[in-house]
């Protein structure tokens, strides 16, 4: 390792294990707020002198971040996505962006699957009618739901969470389908999951599960056009992006009842506002972006998303580099 220790700057309170990884490698500056994000002041002021930066996916890393940081060389997000980041402005520059895979996959696919769980049996809703005095009689029809034991699973965007969360639908018995840019004869091989163009997917599917990254080819691929192929008793979950999805659309379409249910872990705007249309539907499970939050996982990804900084900008390889290009 260098005897000059080089400059990074974090944009929140990170666990300490992590912050030890990069005190003791860097010389570390840090926006030292556990809840509140780094206003944009002080992230251009912040990123001057760095040479490495260490964010989150509340920062948005543009070209004005990139111009204002003259020798940034490295970009650590603490994230599988990187949708906030500038990927051009980087390249333009040459600067490594990392992010942190698999460590989370698990945990996002389980939370789909909770979402997934709680749309199709009204868990919410009936956790609400119980604490609001609503609960009356045991009756044949009481808070029926949809069955996801032996259906067809849908999902839209089978990288590493998508094949996690497919991987468990074969407990479920259930029919496996699968939409990528282009058929993934491995992952049939692996799971005997099908290949669906978008539009058949929607068709057959009871459950859709969106774990795509936001590009701008996917920016507002669900909309009126997609619920409309949807299934009445179908249940639709989100874990991805927010923008993946044209919400007032939704919104509409869970009113009308296609899908049936929905699971959103992520929103157009976050945080989403009291206010929002969503709250005012009985027929949605609503998490507050929340996909990789277990103790154990977060740990893991503010200590590899250290790792990862002090890797690159000591030279070392790491798996995680992000192609910018
Ligand atoms: C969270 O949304 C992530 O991309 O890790």
């Amino acid at each position: 390792m260098n005897a000059v220790k080089p400059r990074v700057f974090v944009t929140r309170r990170l666990p300490d294990p992590a912050l030890a990884i990069l005190h003791e490698h860097c010389t570390v500056t840090l926006w030292d707020q556990i809840e509140v994000p780094i206003p944009r002041a002080e992230l251009l002021r912040g990123v001057a002198e760095a040479e490495g930066l260490l964010c989150l996916i509340t920062d948005r890393i543009d070209r004005d971040v990139i111009a204002a940081a003259p020798s940034l060389r490295a970009v650590s997000i603490m994230a599988v996505g990187y949708d906030n980041i500038d990927r051009a402005a980087l390249a333009a520059r040459g600067i490594t962006l990392t992010n942190t895979p698999d460590v989370l996959t698990e945990t996002t696919a389980d939370l789909a699957w909770a979402l997934m769980l709680a749309a199709a049996r009204r868990v919410v809703e009936g956790h609400k009618l119980i604490e609001q005095g609503g609960w009356g009689p045991w009756h044949p029809m009481q808070m029926v739901g949809q069955d996801i034991y032996g259906r067809t699973l849908g999902v839209v965007g089978a990288g590493r969470i998508g094949r996690a969360v497919l991987r468990r639908g074969q407990g479920f018995a259930m029919r496996l389908l699968y939409h990528n840019r282009r058929p993934d004869p491995r992952l049939e091989a692996e799971l005997g999951a099908v290949y669906r163009s978008l539009d058949d997917l929607l068709s057959e599917s009871d459950v859709v599960v969106v774990t795509a990254p936001l590009t701008e080819a996917t920016r507002g691929m669900f909309g009126a056009a997609q619920f409309a192929r949807m299934k009445p008793t179908s249940v639709f979950v989100n874990v991805a992006r927010g923008p993946l999805v044209r919400e007032d659309e939704l919104v509409a379409a869970l009113r009308a009842g296609r899908p049936w249910a929905a699971g959103l872990d992520v929103f157009e705007r976050e945080p989403l506002v009291p206010d929002h249309p969503l709250l005012t539907l009985s027929n949605v499970v609503l998490t507050p972006h929340i996909g990789s939050a277990t103790v154990a996982t977060r740990l893991r990804m503010a200590t590899l998303a250290a790792e990862n900084l002090v890797a690159v900008l000591h030279g070392q390889p790491t798996p995680h580099i992000v192609p910018v290009e």
